[in-house]
C-alpha cells in the first residue's frame, strides 16, 4: 500500500514534539548523587527566571530598561539595570523553594542567607556580558550548584560557601543569543535546550554535548596585549602563525558557547588592570570549567586546574584558559602562569 505524499502541515503535525527541560530533568533525577527532587526543583527556577529574564533582554530595545542606573557593585563595574533586574528574579525564583541556603552574586558584596535548611548553595553571574546589553549583541547568566557541607538546621558556614569547583553538584548557563538556550551538567555529561518562545518551553536540541578536541578559533581580548605574560604573548603568536581565527564577543557565556560548539580557546590572562586575571572564580569560571571538562574540554589558571583551586574570597578573580583539551595541552607548553 503506498502512502500519499504529506503536506507540510501534516508533516510537521506528524513530527515528535521533542524532550523538554522538565521531562529531562524529570527522566534524570535518578542520576543525581542525592535524588530528593531538589535538585532537580531548583533547576526548573533556573529554567524559569531564565524565562523571565529572556523576556526582559527581548524587551531591551523596546523600552527604557537600558543603561545605567548609576550604582556600582562591588567590583566596581556600573550596574546595568538589566543586571539589577536578572540579579532580582533568580534571586526571587531560588529562594521561592526553600531548597537554597545561600546565594553568591556578582551584584551582591556578601552571600545572600536565605534559610537554613535548604540543603544547596548557588553561585550566580545573573547577567554576563552586561556591557554587550545596549547593543544587541549575546549576553546570558552563569549558575553553579553546591551541597552545603555543614548541618542542614543551622547557620551556614564558610565551608559551605567557599567550595572548590570540583564539588559542584550541577553548573550550567543560559544564552540570550539569535536563540535563547540552557546548558547545564549534573556530573554526567552536557545537555543543551533551546527555547521555543511561543510554547515558553525550553526543549533539548543538543544532546550530550562534545566539545571538539581540537579547534582553530582563539577568543582574547588583545587590548592588554602589552601587559600580558611573555608566554601569552608567545602563544598568541603561535596561533596567528597557526592562521587560527579570531573571534571575540565580549560576553564570556556567548564566547563560551561558540568555541565548545566550534573548537576553540579562550584565554583572559593576567593584565596590568587586572593583575589576578578579570574573570570571577566563583560565578564564571567554575561553572564553565565544570561544563567544559564534562563535555570533554579544559580548563586552567595557566597552571592549576580551575576546578581544583579553592576559592578564598566570593568575588575572587582568576586567570582563565578554557577550551579545547588539545588546544589546552598545547597553550599550556608555553608555561602560561
Ligand atoms: P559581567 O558583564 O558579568 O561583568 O562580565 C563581563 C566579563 C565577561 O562577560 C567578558 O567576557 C569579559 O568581562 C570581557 O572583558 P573585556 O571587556 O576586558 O574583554
Ligand atoms: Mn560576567
Ligand atoms: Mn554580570
Amino acid at each position: 500500500m503506498s502512502h500519499q505524499p504529506r503536506s507540510i502541515e501534516e508533516s510537521r503535525i506528524a513530527q515528535p514534539i521533542g524532550t523538554t527541560l522538565d521531562r529531562f530533568i524529570k527522566n534524570n533525577q535518578d542520576q543525581f548523587a542525592f535524588a530528593s527532587g531538589e535538585l532537580s526543583q531548583l533547576l526548573r527556577d533556573i529554567a524559569l527566571a531564565s524565562k523571565v529574564v529572556n523576556r526582559e533582554v527581548n524587551k531591551a530595545g523596546l523600552i527604557d530598561i537600558m543603561g545605567a542606573i548609576g550604582s556600582q557593585n562591588m567590583a566596581g563595574d556600573q550596574q546595568q539595570k538589566l543586571d539589577v533586574l536578572a540579579n532580582i528574579r533568580f534571586t526571587r525564583a531560588l529562594m521561592k523553594g526553600g531548597e537554597a541556603c545561600a546565594i553568591i552574586s556578582e551584584e551582591t558584596e556578601s552571600f545572600v542567607d536565605l534559610n537554613n535548611n535548604g540543603k544547596y548553595v548557588i553561585a550566580i553571574d545573573p547577567l554576563d556580558g552586561s556591557g554587550n546589553i545596549d547593543v544587541n549583541v549575546s549576553i546570558g547568566t552563569i549558575f553553579s550548584i553546591y551541597r552545603r557541607k555543614s548541618p542542614v538546621g543551622r547557620p551556614i558556614q564558610t565551608i559551605d560557601i567557599l567550595q572548590p569547583g570540583a564539588d559542584q553538584v550541577a553548573a550550567g548557563y543560559v544564552l540570550y543569543g539569535s536563540s535563547t538556550m540552557l546548558v547545564y551538567t549534573t556530573g554526567h555529561g552536557v545537555n543543551g535546550f533551546t527555547y521555543e518562545p511561543t510554547l515558553g518551553e525550553y526543549f533539548l536540541s543538543h544532546p550530550n554535548l562534545r566539545m571538539p578536541t581540537e579547534g582553530k578559533i582563539f577568543s582574547v581580548n588583545e587590548g592588554g596585549y602589552f601587559s600580558f605574560p611573555e608566554a601569552v604573548k608567545k602563544y598568541l603568536a603561535y596561533c596567528k602563525e597557526q592562521q587560527y581565527t579570531g573571534r571575540y564577543i565580549g560576553s564570556l557565556v556567548a564566547d563560551f558557547h561558540r568555541n565548545l560548539l566550534k573548537g576553540g580557546i579562550y584565554i583572559y590572562p593576567a593584565t596590568a588592570a587586572s593583575p589576578t586575571g578579570k574573570l570571577r572564580l566563583m560565578y564564571e569560571c567554575n561553572a564553565l570549567a565544570l561544563v567544559a571538562e564534562q563535555a570533554g574540554g579544559k580548563a586552567t589558571n595557566g597552571t592549576t586546574r580551575i576546578l581544583e583551586i579553592q576559592p578564598e574570597n566570593l568575588h575572587q578573580r582568576v586567570a582563565f584558559y578554557v577550551g579545547s583539551p588539545s588546544m589546552i595541552d598545547r597553550a599550556m607548553q608555553f608555561n602560561l602562569g
